[in-house]
């Protein structure tokens, strides 16, 4: 828990420096010193936002491990799952190009996520057979089942920065929505409602393509449970195999797979880790900016956004650049056909473009492989910008695009 708590005192400094120094020996562990690759720092690993007390550094040292940590069938995997840890599809916090799918069957009248045949999340690896008094039963990868009408793949985005987003105020989303609906009817966004599982309130949605998710807490358990089957307090059922509950009588480890510790040092990994650092400026990044907003990318893609009071004091009431407003917009032939909460299955979250440069496929199923190609793909409320992007002079596109590349 991120509590406010004293500044560093000088006493205390030379450990302070330890424990960054321990962040980034952590991070070793989570794969990222190969390469410079997201969110890392000159010491090669992910970096916290600055001035954080110590306190706050120890949460964050502790939330590396926790985020990079590999879950073994002892420690509760599965008993079906995506993978072994956060790190294996957030590299480094970063983004990676893992997929996962989702299912769903389009009746009439009605979306049918399928949960009774394990959708709509399919997990696609089991931990094998195991072997009870009662018999053995075989764990597998979930399977597309025949009832499913849509299949949906979506790519494993960025978690660098979001202990920004988490800290904008329900309020903001409102009256962004509010005050596009009146400025700029076209393309305006709405509003996802989701049920907070913590308060019990319906409250504004704002991560995954689809902003499902409230907040940076309700993620981090809903993740442990459905990318490694690790229950922890707030998601204490174990998922049915393939929508098979009574498979669970093998699970081999029925107990509470997390106490809640790791959880919360994952939520607060992700809450203090640092945004993308934007690429340098240049005459044409310059000049690509004018061209961003004459096209009208910036009425979803918003470039700045205002935190509210935080006890982390690079959050509390901070101005950061995401370039995304986080609403929902309709985005016709883009959009995935998977309904959650109150998105239909054409809306989508603007997906954020700060950290474009460090990302090589693009898009909520990852089929872009240039950002280009992303633009092109625009529909819905994003045909016109597509269309002025498409019409634009060569020079002012690869200006455009030079821009796009330094976030
Ligand atoms: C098997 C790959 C995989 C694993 C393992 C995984 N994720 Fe993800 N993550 C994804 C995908 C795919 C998405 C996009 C989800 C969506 O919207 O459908 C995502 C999205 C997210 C987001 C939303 C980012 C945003 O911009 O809104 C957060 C936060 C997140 N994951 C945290 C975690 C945490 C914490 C863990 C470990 C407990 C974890 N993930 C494990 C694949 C994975
Ligand atoms: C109507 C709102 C809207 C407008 C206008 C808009 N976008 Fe988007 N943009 C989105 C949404 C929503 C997504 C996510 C779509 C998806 O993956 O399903 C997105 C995705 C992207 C991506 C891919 C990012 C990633 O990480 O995969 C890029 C790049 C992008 N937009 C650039 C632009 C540019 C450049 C313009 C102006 C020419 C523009 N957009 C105009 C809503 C918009």
């Amino acid at each position: 828990m991120l509590e406010a708590t004293p500044r560093v005192s000088p006493a205390t400094a030379g450990r302070h420096r330890l424990l960054a120094g321990a962040a980034a020996l952590l991070a070793a562990s989570i794969g990222v010193t190969a390469q410079r690759g997201p969110g890392q720092g000159p010491n090669g690993g992910p970096q916290p936002v600055p001035g954080l007390t110590l306190a706050q550094q120890q949460a964050f040292a502790d939330g590396v491990r926790a985020f990079g940590r590999d879950y073994t069938d002892a420690d509760g995997l599965g008993p079906v799952f995506n993978d072994e840890s956060c790190a294996d599809c957030h590299r480094g916090g970063g983004d990676s190009n893992r997929n996962v799918t989702r299912i769903g069957r389009q009746e009439a009248d009605a979306f049918d996520g399928l949960e009774r045949l394990g959708g709509s999340l399919l997990q696609s690896r089991g931990i094998g057979t195991v072997t009870t008094a009662d018999g053995s039963f075989d764990f597998r990868g979930e399977d597309v089942p025949a009832e499913a009408t849509i299949t949906a793949r979506r790519k494993s985005q960025p978690v660098l920065g979001l202990g920004f987003v988490d800290a904008v105020p329900d309020a903001t989303f409102h009256a962004m929505a509010d005050e596009q609906a009146r400025a700029t009817p076209d393309t305006a966004g709405r509003v996802q409602l989701v049920f907070d599982r913590t308060t019990g309130d319906f409250v504004v949605g704002r991560f995954g393509w689809k902003a499902q998710v409230p907040t940076l807490r309700e993620f981090s358990g809903d993740a442990l449970l459905n990318e490694m089957g690790i229950t922890s307090p707030g998601f204490r059922d174990e998922i049915c195999p393939q929508g098979d509950c009574l498979a669970l009588g093998f699970n081999p480890a029925p107990a509470l797979n997390d106490d809640g510790h790791e959880a919360e040092a994952i939520t607060d990994f992700m809450r203090l880790l640092a945004p993308p650092p934007p690429g340098a400026a240049t005459d044409d990044t310059r000049r690509g900016e004018t061209v961003f907003h004459a096209t009208g990318c910036a009425a979803c893609h918003r470039p700045s956004l205002t935190t509210g009071p935080s006890p982390v004091r690079a959050l509390d009431r901070a101005t950061f650049e995401p370039y995304s407003d986080f609403l929902l917009h309709d985005m016709g032939p883009l959009g995935d056909g998977i309904p959650q909460a109150s998105a239909t299955g054409t809306e989508m979250r603007t997906a954020p473009l700060w950290g474009l440069r460090l990302r090589t496929r693009y898009l909520h199923d990852g089929s872009a492989a240039s950002v280009d190609d992303a633009v092109r793909r625009h529909g819905g409320q994003g045909r016109d910008a597509r269309v002025r992007y498409e019409a634009l002079a060569e020079d002012a596109r690869a200006d455009l695009l030079a821009f796009l590349q330094s976030r």
